[in-house]
């Protein structure tokens, strides 16, 4: 039978194999994990508009999910908060399909760009290169922002009209 990827919207039973997937990435901390699977609970309230989620599914299991929304304040500039790809299903083109569906979305509510923050600690180096194959680039590096020898680098991309 011939696997089918699709992406579709977050639901209440993903919540366990999101927070599995978050453990499994290898590159969080308990702690990282754990606002991670705070940001999926605020993400299943009904009603609410601040955080837009995107799940990648093949063959009924969770291979991994973005998660992204508006920056307060700001009227056209969005945050990725999150995209993690199960180690198994990595180097397939699923960061980017996910990426490219949180752009796209971006782009339809008319944002001007889209932003992500990272750490410069061991283990995130390919997060970067992901990004920098995505076309994203540094925009700012906060020298010891997470302890004095990680730094917070944001990333980002700007969208024209
Ligand atoms: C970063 C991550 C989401 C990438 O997911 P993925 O599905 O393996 O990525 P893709 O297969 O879509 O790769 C897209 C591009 O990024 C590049 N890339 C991805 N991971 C890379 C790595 N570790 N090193 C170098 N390049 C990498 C790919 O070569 C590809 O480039 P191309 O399209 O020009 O060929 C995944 O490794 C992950 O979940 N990491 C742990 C969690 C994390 O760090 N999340 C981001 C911080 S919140």
């Amino acid at each position: 039978m011939l696997s089918m990827l699709t992406l579709r919207a977050l639901r209440a039973a993903d919540r366990p194999s999101l927070e599995r997937l978050l453990r499994d990435a290898g590159n969080f901390s308990e702690a990282e994990v754990a606002v991670g699977v705070e940001v999926i609970d605020a993400g299943l309230r009904p009603g609410q508009e601040d955080y837009n989620f995107v799940v990648a599914e093949e063959d009924g299991a969770v291979l991994g999910y973005a998660c992204w929304g508006k920056a307060n304040l700001s009227d056209g500039t969005w945050d990725l908060y999150w995209v993690a790809v199960d180690p198994r299903g990595r180097g397939r083109g699923i960061g980017r399909m996910l990426v490219e569906h949180c752009e796209e979305a971006v782009r339809e509510a008319r944002g001007r760009s889209l932003l992500v923050e990272t750490s410069s600690r061991a283990g995130y180096e390919g997060t970067l290169a992901f990004y920098r194959a995505l076309n994203y680039e540094v925009l700012a590096r906060f020298r010891g922002y997470y302890t004095a020898d990680d730094d917070k680098i944001v990333l980002g991309k700007y969208f024209s009209f």
